[in-house]
């Protein structure tokens, strides 16, 4: 059966990595969730001494950004890949809400964005690929077979991503996620280069409402929709 690729853009925690698993795992595509390398990165400044609550030194960020490589590694026993940056397993570091706080302002910057859309843009050269971010089927995939937009409402959001928090072991608090999801949805969809917005294609899924079983059929009904095409 002829490989498509499937793009998945929206606001920040409204489940587009694990639908966007889902349907990786049922089609044998890869997945590759493109907001991990942003938050790589941004996990590589706060090392570095680049970004912090007080400051933003873009130019010392961008004279060691060569000093980055990220790449993917597939865990079978996840049943998808975990991103590492210089050779080290940083999953889990880059999912706290300190990395979170600062990604915005990172993925902002177009000479970042640049050199993470080319590898990109290479993982999923030879389609049957699932990537999700905010500007895959804009910039990264514009001929994209199936492009989705995820919605949901802010504070449904925050609830999801403060319970993802609290598994993990972190202590926030939900006002603190409530106001990193709204933040970044301003920064993300107001930035010059590559901001969100939904392409015009793209079919937008609200899934406020919906649980995550729901969702999955609602999306895998499109999935076959579009490969019953191809
Ligand atoms: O927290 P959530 O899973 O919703 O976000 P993410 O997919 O991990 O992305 C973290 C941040 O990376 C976003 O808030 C954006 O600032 C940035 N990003 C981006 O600019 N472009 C992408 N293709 C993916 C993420």
């Amino acid at each position: 059966m002829k490989k498509i690729t499937i793009a998945i853009d929206g606001y920040s925690s409204t489940g587009k990595s694990t639908v966007a698993k889902q349907l990786a795992k049922h089609l044998g595509y890869i997945y590759v969730d493109s907001g991990a390398m942003y938050r790589a990165v941004t996990y590589f400044a706060m090392q570095h001494g680049c970004i912090d609550h007080d400051q933003f030194d873009k130019a010392a960020l961008l004279s060691i950004l060569d000093d980055v490589a990220i790449s993917f590694k597939f865990n079978p026993a996840l049943g998808y890949a975990e991103v590492y940056l210089n050779g080290e397993n940083v999953e889990k570091a880059i999912r706290t809400l300190a990395v979170s706080e600062f990604v915005s302002q990172i993925a902002a910057v177009p000479e970042i964005r640049a050199q993470l859309v080319k590898i990109q843009k290479e993982m999923g050269g030879n389609k049957g690929v699932v990537m999700d971010g905010r500007d895959i089927g804009t910039v990264v995939f514009p001929n994209a077979e199936l492009k989705l937009f995820m919605t949901a409402s802010p504070e449904i959001r925050a609830e999801r991503r403060y319970n993802e928090l609290l598994q993990r072991g972190e202590d926030v608090s939900f006002e603190a996620v409530l106001k990193n999801v709204k933040d970044r949805d301003f920064i993300d969809s107001n930035r010059k280069d590559s901001p969100l917005i939904k392409a015009s294609d793209a079919i937008e899924i609200d899934n406020t409402d919906m649980d995550l079983k729901e969702q999955y059929d609602v999306i895998l009904n499109l999935v076959n929709q579009v490969l019953n095409k191809a």
